[in-house]
């Protein structure tokens, strides 16, 4: 499944694209913040967040079309890192299972982190049936943790250790 699969930095070139996933309303409704980022905003983003030792930011490919984005943060070999992932809006079911699969591959191998942790917004059920599929473990609720645009959001916290992501054979083929 992964042999047509790559996974690599982003670069200027796909911030426009990029830009356009982050601001479709099916993504952005699910992020910490939610207001439409202009072309300036992305691109100072990515002015500092590329240049951050600690954070990789990275494109997941199939058949050299882009499927999806993730970003590591907090990074440091054998550390407990934050991820952060979105498919492409209009990619076909099961990218995300690809988009998945390929960035804990590369966290676990390349990274060598130790642990991998996701939090997704309670209304998030697609997020949070992803992290478990992947094989992540709940590790709590934080109730009414997040405000966005004035309303409270409980918080579902995940967390993946290199171990068991080692023994996830089966989406690992
Ligand atoms: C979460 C996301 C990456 C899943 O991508 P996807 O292409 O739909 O995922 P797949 O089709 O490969 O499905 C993988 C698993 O995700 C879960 N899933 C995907 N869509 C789902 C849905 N609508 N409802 C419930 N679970 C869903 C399932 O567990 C599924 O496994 P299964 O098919 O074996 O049951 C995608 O929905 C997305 O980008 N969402 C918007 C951004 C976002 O929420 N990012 C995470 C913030 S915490």
């Amino acid at each position: 499944m992964s042999d047509a699969c790559l996974i690599r930095k982003v670069t200027e070139q796909d911030l426009p694209v990029l830009l356009a996933w982050r601001n479709h309303a099916d993504i952005r409704r699910y992020m910490y913040t939610q207001h439409e980022i202009s072309l300036d905003e992305h691109r100072t983003w990515f002015a500092e967040a590329s240049q951050d030792p600690s954070r990789s930011l990275l494109i997941v490919e199939e058949a050299a079309q882009a499927i999806g984005y993730v970003q590591f943060s907090n990074i440091e070999a054998g550390g407990i890192a934050d991820w952060g992932f979105y498919a492409r809006p209009d990619a076909p079911k099961g990218a995300g299972r690809k988009l998945g699969t390929m960035a804990l591959s590369h966290a676990f191998g390349l990274l060598k982190l130790h642990k991998v942790c996701g939090k997704a917004i309670a209304s998030n059920h697609a997020s949070i049936a992803f992290h478990q599929r992947l094989g992540f473990q709940l590790e709590g609720v934080l109730r009414d943790q997040q405000r966005i645009e004035g309303a409270y959001h409980s918080l579902h916290f995940f967390g993946l250790l290199s171990a068991e992501w080692q023994t996830k054979g089966d989406l690992q083929e």
